[in-house]
């Protein structure tokens, strides 16, 4: 049996469209931040006496076609027969837009195919996490990471000065109960019938090529100025679909007015919204506590969580 951990991520620059959906390749590329406070620890256990696998979600026994696709994958490379014995806990809310299927599907790459006798190098297993959701090959790495539309679009970590400063501070809204639209069939929908679909897919590249430099010399401003563009186009682009796919509630609207007066007051706050009404605010290690303190007063949030920048999956047993 294999044990370990993977952290999720929250892009800065939003990856929202795929250019295949059967292999799960993205239409344009993405850059992330990779959270220490989201953590999912998973056990993978190979077992030829099973006759299904099997699946226990934060201690409940599961259904769920997903992992035992990705788990084809897995056998399939690995020519292994047997089901599989999979355990696996969520510190934090699940499905809810707080990035649970990267860090899960992360630590599933990892966990299924060590305890399947393979061992493969890390761009690879990022390759391989993608299958099962886009941003879990960004949750391979830690840190800032990078993930291309290009070629397997694999993710790869980006070193950066700004590594030790920054802080996320994730406000929870709803009680972090179960997101209104998944992502996968959000993203289809919003590729099918957004007119704002193309203009998005203009803006990726000029975005990730700016937020990059901004990672490289260390200029939290400017990066911060870009993921809340980014987050408010995905946004965007995902509202003008028909019918519209609305991830915010009235107190994603509140946070968001909280991080505006902040920043005026010279806190360095920039906000991004994913598949779910959470704000996550990018920050830095001597503004976080600030931070969280005016978000906790927003009415409507359910808990605030500041996290620093997390490390890659690894094996913990
Ligand atoms: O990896 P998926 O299929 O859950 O999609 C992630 C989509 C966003 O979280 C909204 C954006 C991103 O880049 O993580």
């Amino acid at each position: 049996m294999v044990t370990v951990k993977a952290c999720a991520n929250i892009a800065l620059v939003k990856y929202w469209g795929k250019r295949d959906s059967a292999l799960n390749l993205p239409a344009a590329g993405s850059l992330s931040l990779t959270l220490g406070a989201l953590v999912t620890e998973t056990s993978v256990e190979f077992d030829r006496s099973l006759a299904e696998d099997e699946l226990v979600l934060d201690g409940a026994a599961t259904d769920n076609a997903r992992v035992t696709g990705f788990l084809d994958l897995v056998r399939d490379r690995a020519k292994l027969p047997a089901r599989a014995r999979v355990t696996t806990e969520n510190h934090f809310p699940t499905a809810s837009g707080l990035a649970s299927s990267a860090s899960g599907f992360a630590a599933l790459a990892l966990a299924a195919s060590r305890a399947a006798g393979l061992d493969l190098p890390p761009a690879e297993l990022s390759a391989l996490a993608r299958r099962g959701s886009g941003s879990a090959a960004r949750s391979i790495f830690g840190g800032f990471v990078r993930m291309r539309a290009e070629g397997d679009a694999h993710a790869e970590p980006v070193s950066s000065p700004l590594i030790d400063k920054v802080r996320m501070v994730v406000a929870i809204v709803g009680g972090g109960a179960p997101k209104s639209h998944g992502s996968r069939d959000a993203m289809e929908h919003t590729t099918q019938t957004s007119p704002l679909y193309k203009a998005w897919l203009d803006l990726v590249p000029k975005d990730l090529a700016a937020a990059e430099a901004a990672v490289a010399n260390g200029d939290l401003e400017a990066l911060g100025e870009i993921a809340e563009g980014s987050s408010f186009a995905m946004h965007a682009c995902a509202l003008a679909a028909r019918p519209a796919i609305v991830y915010w509630q009235p107190p994603t609207v509140s946070l968001l007015a909280r991080v505006r007066e902040l920043r005026k007051g010279g806190t360095a706050a920039w906000a991004t919204i994913d598949a779910g009404p959470h704000v996550k605010v990018l920050t830095t290690a001597e503004d976080a506590g600030e931070v969280r303190r005016e978000l906790f007063d927003v009415d409507g949030e359910t808990d605030v969580i500041v996290s620093e920048p997390g490390g890659p999956a690894q094996v913990v047993s």
